[in-house]
């Protein structure tokens, strides 16, 4: 189901254990993200024509306020208040809150924010809360504009065995290739730094699709 978004708080009737999981997530430990970018969405993006764009489970907007930087009209959408409350101070300090439009929105209840994207992000996109994600995935693509991309990137080293591979992931969303142009597909390795400052290399998987344009 596709609802319109009509204000700036609260849209749809999620389960509120989502909610409550994260917004207690986020209060607990005071910032929880880096404020950077994730790297796979600078590598991918950071060539691309800004236009608009959509980032699903936005957290405390590293992302929504990089590709705001870089000229983007960004829907950053989260379902933490607390973590949407840190977003829209760092894009106010960073002069881009004119650029980004912060929405608390459930997706896990099967709701989406209206309009098409020429950019839709879902970065890390993962609940340990039971979260319809193929279904929400494929929202995300019907949310892409012709000639717009859809990116996926998930974590591959967390728990391994318990995500599928990216191959697994871009069959469940069921895109006509007739419709859609596959433009990466695959796991890369990085270098990253644990809660403790530990350097370790981690795994994303990354699926970037690109609709095809009419
Ligand atoms: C692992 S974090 C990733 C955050 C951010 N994309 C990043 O890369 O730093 C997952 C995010 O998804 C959000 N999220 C989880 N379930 C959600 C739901 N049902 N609706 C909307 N957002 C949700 C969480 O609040 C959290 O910010």
């Amino acid at each position: 189901m596709r609802d319109e978004l009509h204000t700036e708080h609260r849209e749809g009737r999620g389960d509120v254990e989502a909610e409550r999981f994260w917004e207690d997530h986020y209060r607990r430990r005071g910032r929880v993200w880096s404020g950077r970018p994730n790297p796979v969405l600078v590598d991918i993006v950071g060539s691309l024509r800004p236009g608009t764009a959509l980032d699903l489970g936005c957290g405390e907007g590293g992302d929504a306020i990089w590709l705001a930087r870089q000229g983007w009209r960004v829907t950053a959408v989260d379902v933490s208040v607390t973590a949407l409350d840190r977003a829209a101070a760092d894009a106010a300090t960073s002069g881009v809150a004119n650029r980004i439009d912060f929405r608390q929105h459930d997706l896990l209840a099967l709701t989406f924010p209206s309009g098409a994207f020429d950019l839709v992000s879902a970065q890390y996109l993962h609940s340990p809360i039971e979260f319809p994600r193929v279904h929400v995935l494929q929202e995300a693509a019907s949310a892409v504009t012709p000639a717009g991309l859809l990116l996926i990137v998930d974590h591959a080293s967390v728990s391994p065995g318990s995500w599928a591979a990216p191959e697994e992931t871009l069959a469940l969303l069921d895109l006509s290739p007739n419709e859609w142009h596959t433009e990466r597909l695959e796991a890369r390795e990085r270098e990253a730094t644990g809660p403790n400052g530990q350097r370790t290399t981690v795994t994303d998987n990354v699926i970037a699709v690109r609709r095809l344009a009419r």
